[in-house]
């Protein structure tokens, strides 16, 4: 759980931080309460909004230009996307530049709270922070990535990006950020930047709270048969208990339910051949056991683990896990209910967990909706995965609902839970 005093301790080391290179009033950060606390900077605020908004669109801040960060985060697709890449992970600005990971939605992304270690817990439990290892909490941090990563934007060094913006964007920023925003070294207007990126990334385009369930929630909608059995199946602690790490009842500052806990969790998701840097079979990606980052602990448990992704707009995204190695959502929950009792359709022969350590497997979870023996029962029937799936796309928010794939018939489950193939030859559905 998100505790109270962990967060206001956060957002007062974000102030700190934000201080100390003396941005004076603060951005919008991205940690819930600024929605709530933090009055209405009127006219700077909206400059900066809107700025950001040109930034997050502008194709010429990628070297070489035509990759903007909605090349990858497209809003058709609530602001994910692969860039037109066919293997799971999207492509960069430059060509055949591929990276390890699968590319996040960033609605709602403005509620994750900043990575810490959750010090109530034993042992020492990490939660939050920004991509999927949490490495980012931090507005420069952010943008860094994406912006100077050769295999995204490809920059080299923050000097580059603060030249584009000067010679593109000068009167804006000045707007946004002050006559003397350019003043200051290249580090600070780098972080105006983040800054802008992160007021438009935190506007209401970025969580319309919209679907299907939110309108259920404020009793403006009944939700369908097949949605109401899937709401319960992603409760029931013996069927989907999807809510054990996708929680609902995060409460802070107020309830709203995003499907996560903001926990790391390592589930033994397949390999995904595909990835360049996969060709080598020494190489394994550990999330929050490296290679992106490095912990002040090195805990074992930590090799392999992921954070538990927001669930809101998971049905329009084209590829899933951080690997992207699932292109279909039904690959998604089928996954869930036969990694344990149908491992042959996931894993290639004799190689279960081909995508972890032998060391590590001591770390995948196993309760429920996995667990059982090869050729026992799932928790879940294909009717009942179905549900699920039904229920996952009515977190849909209305504005990106066109682009929800066709929902998968029965059969078509089936084929995925029976024996069957297995899925590693294409990485994606056997349909
Ligand atoms: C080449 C594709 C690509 C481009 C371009 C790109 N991103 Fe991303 N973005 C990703 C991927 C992949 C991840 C996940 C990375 C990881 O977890 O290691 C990500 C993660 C993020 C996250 C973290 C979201 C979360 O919930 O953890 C944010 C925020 C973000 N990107 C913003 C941006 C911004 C702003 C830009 C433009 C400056 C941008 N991205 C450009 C692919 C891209
Ligand atoms: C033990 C904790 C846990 C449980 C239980 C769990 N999940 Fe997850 N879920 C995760 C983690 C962690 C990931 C990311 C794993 C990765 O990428 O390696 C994930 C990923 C997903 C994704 C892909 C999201 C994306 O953006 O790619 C979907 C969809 C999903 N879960 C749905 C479900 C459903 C439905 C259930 C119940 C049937 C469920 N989860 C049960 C922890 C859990």
């Amino acid at each position: 759980m998100i505790r109270l005093s962990v967060l206001l301790s956060l957002s007062a080391a974000l102030l700190l931080t934000v201080t100390q290179i003396g941005i004076r009033s603060t951005p919008s950060v991205s940690i819930s309460i600024s929605h709530a606390a933090v009055p209405d900077q009127g006219a700077r605020r909206q400059a900066r909004e809107r700025l950001g908004k040109l930034l997050f669109f502008d194709p010429l801040l990628s070297e070489p230009a035509g990759t903007s960060c909605s090349s990858c985060h497209d809003p058709a697709h609530a602001f994910s996307g692969t860039h037109g890449s066919a293997i799971g992970v999207p492509l960069g600005a430059m060509p055949g530049s591929y990276g390890l990971r699968n590319t996040p939605t960033l609605t709602y992304a403005s509620y994750v709270p900043p990575f810490t270690f959750d010090k109530e817990d034993d042992p020492l439990e990490p939660k939050g922070g920004m991509f999927l290892d949490g490495r980012a909490s931090f507005l420069d941090e952010q943008a860094e990535g994406p912006l100077l990563s050769p295999l995204e934007m490809n920059n080299q060094g923050r000097a580059m990006v603060v030249a584009k913006i000067r010679a593109h964007h000068a009167a804006d920023f000045r707007a946004a950020f002050g006559a003397d925003v350019f003043d200051h070294g290249e580090r600070y207007a780098f972080l105006a930047v983040g800054a802008a990126l992160q007021a438009y990334e935190s506007t209401a385009t970025f969580h319309p709270f919209s679907s299907h369930f939110d309108r259920y929630r404020r009793g403006a909608y009944r939700l369908s048969a097949a949605e109401s059995r899937g709401m319960t199946l992603f409760f029931a602690s013996d069927k989907g208990n999807c809510s054990t790490c996708h929680q609902a009842r995060i409460s802070f500052p107020k309830v709203v339910p995003l499907f996560t806990d903001f926990g790391y969790e390592t589930l033994g998701v397949p390999r995904n051949q595909r990835i360049p840097d996969n060709a080598d079979p020494a190489f394994v990606d550990l999330g929050l056991g490296g290679p992106k980052r490095t912990l002040p602990n090195d805990d074992a448990s930590f090799n392999g683990a992921f954070m538990t992704p927001i669930l809101r707009n998971v049905a329009v995204k084209e590829a899933f896990m951080h690997n992207g190695v699932f292109a279909h959502l039904e690959d998604v929950v089928a996954f869930y209910a036969t990694r344990d009792t149908n491992p042959a359709h996931w894993y290639p022969p004799g190689h279960p967990f081909n995508d972890t350590r032998p060391g590590d497997l001591p770390y995948v979870n196993t309760g429920v909706p996995f667990g059982g023996k090869p050729g026992g029962k799932p928790h879940l029937s294909p009717q009942e995965i179905l549900d699920l799936i039904v229920f996952l796309r009515s977190l849909t928010d209305q504005e990106f609902e066109a682009a929800l794939p066709p929902l998968p018939t029965l059969r078509e489950v089936e084929a995925l839970t029976s024996p069957g193939p297995p899925l590693q030859a294409s990485g994606a559905a056997a349909h």
